[in-house]
């Protein structure tokens, strides 16, 4: 059994979540549901492989292990049923880099690159900061979901000659997951256009039954001839700061040219510990996981049967996976500064403002209920006192 209801002390550890919120919005005693990590401590056999390699004390330069390719192989194929070849993966630090090497292996300077609206803020500022014209196409509502807008997404693939997607898979902040037939729908208009796939990921493992993960590379025979993969365990497994993740691209072409751009950033080496820590939670993280999902479910839960009771007018998007909620404030009428200023002043809670999400986000926030029932009861809580 994981003790996910116990409630440790991060603040003082120099920790995002809890520690940044103070500077950024000049408070003491904030209570902090925003950026994606969890308040979770890490899967024991994880933490024993650190250490055991922390102990050993000579801390050098270090490459992949076979170990951990395979490692890496089993658990595609055991939870996503993917059979990566191993000369596909490739390693980095954090799945945001990889963007932007993808951005600099694949396009030019002025190249324009879609992504979804609303979507996980990084990709723009990856796309904007690499000098390449940044396109969003919406995101529409069906039955309280997200769907693609695959007519949008094909006349400005057109009119704005698009040369490469970004796609969340599955999406933050709407928890969606995409289903085969969506993204075999969406893979066939990028292949029609010539549009190039960097498909991210880092959540597809935390996914509730009996929604399923599908794999964009694996949708189709030809899908892997014009996509990239990036993943990671960091997100499933609570082990950001040991920054490592992969990149599987079974295209040699595309391959080469990816290799190419981390040699010229050099990019290709990266912390021991992340190595270390990746394999141990592929090797024995299964259980965890399973108790994770299940902890994570009855947050949700508790978020809906909240919301029903204490704050009707406040409508969630239940997630299909993920540990995070998006919420639409909009029938309070407020701007989005006035939302953001009531949840962080008055109700002293942090949650993501939802226009960093792209213009679609304007007046919505996400919610983070990867934390101890206790905190999250206290979040809420706190939720409903910004608005009385
Ligand atoms: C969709 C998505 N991609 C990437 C990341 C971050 O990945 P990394 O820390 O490996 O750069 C996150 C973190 O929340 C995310 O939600």
């Amino acid at each position: 059994m994981v003790e996910f209801d116990t409630v440790y002390e991060r603040r003082n550890t120099n920790c995002s979540k809890w520690d940044s919120i103070k500077d950024t919005y000049g408070e003491d005693g904030l209570l902090p549901l925003w950026i994606a990590d969890m308040d979770f401590k890490a899967n024991q056999p994880v933490l024993d492989a650190i250490n055991q390699t922390a102990e050993h004390g000579i801390l050098g330069y270090s490459p992949a292990p076979d170990s951990l390719y395979e490692a890496i192989q089993r658990w595609q194929k055991r939870h996503h049923n993917y059979s990566v070849s191993k000369e596909a993966i490739l390693f980095n630090s954090g799945v945001v880099p990889s963007l932007s090497l993808a951005i600099q292996a694949y396009t030019e300077p002025g190249d324009a690159i879609m992504i979804h609206d609303p979507v996980y803020p990084p990709f723009a500022k990856v796309v904007e900061q690499n000098d390449r014209k940044l396109v969003r196409s919406q995101l529409l509502i069906d039955q309280e979901h997200f769907i693609m807008d695959l007519e949008e997404m094909e006349k400005y693939f057109v009119a704005e000659n698009v040369r490469l997607f970004i796609l969340c898979n599955p999406h933050n902040p709407g928890g969606r997951v995409w289903t085969k037939g969506e993204l075999e729908a969406f893979g066939k208009l990028c292949a029609k256009y010539d549009v190039l796939v960097v498909s991210d990921e880092i959540h597809q493992d935390l996914i509730f039954a009996p929604h399923v993960f599908t794999t964009f590379t694996n949708v189709h025979s030809t899908f892997k001839d014009f996509s990239i993969t990036l993943t990671a365990a960091t997100k499933t497994f609570n082990l950001a700061g040991i920054k490592n993740s992969m990149i599987f691209i079974e295209n040699p072409d595309l391959r080469k040219q990816f290799v190419e751009a981390q040699e010229r950033n050099f990019q290709n080496e990266i912390n021991i510990f992340g190595y270390v820590g990746t394999e141990a939670a592929y090797e024995h993280g299964d259980d965890w996981l399973d108790e994770l999902l299940g902890y994570l479910k009855e947050n949700i839960d508790m978020v809906t049967n909240f919301l029903k009771a204490e704050l009707p007018s406040v409508k969630m998007m239940h997630p299909e996976g993920t540990y995070l909620i998006w919420l639409d404030f909009s029938a309070l009428g407020l701007t989005d500064a006035q939302l953001q200023n009531q949840l962080v002043h008055k109700g002293k809670v942090v949650l993501n403002p939802g226009i960093t999400f792209g213009p679609k986000g304007t007046q919505h926030m996400r919610l983070n209920v990867a934390c101890p029932k206790e905190t999250l009861s206290e979040g809420l809580r706190r939720i409903k006192h910004s608005f009385e």
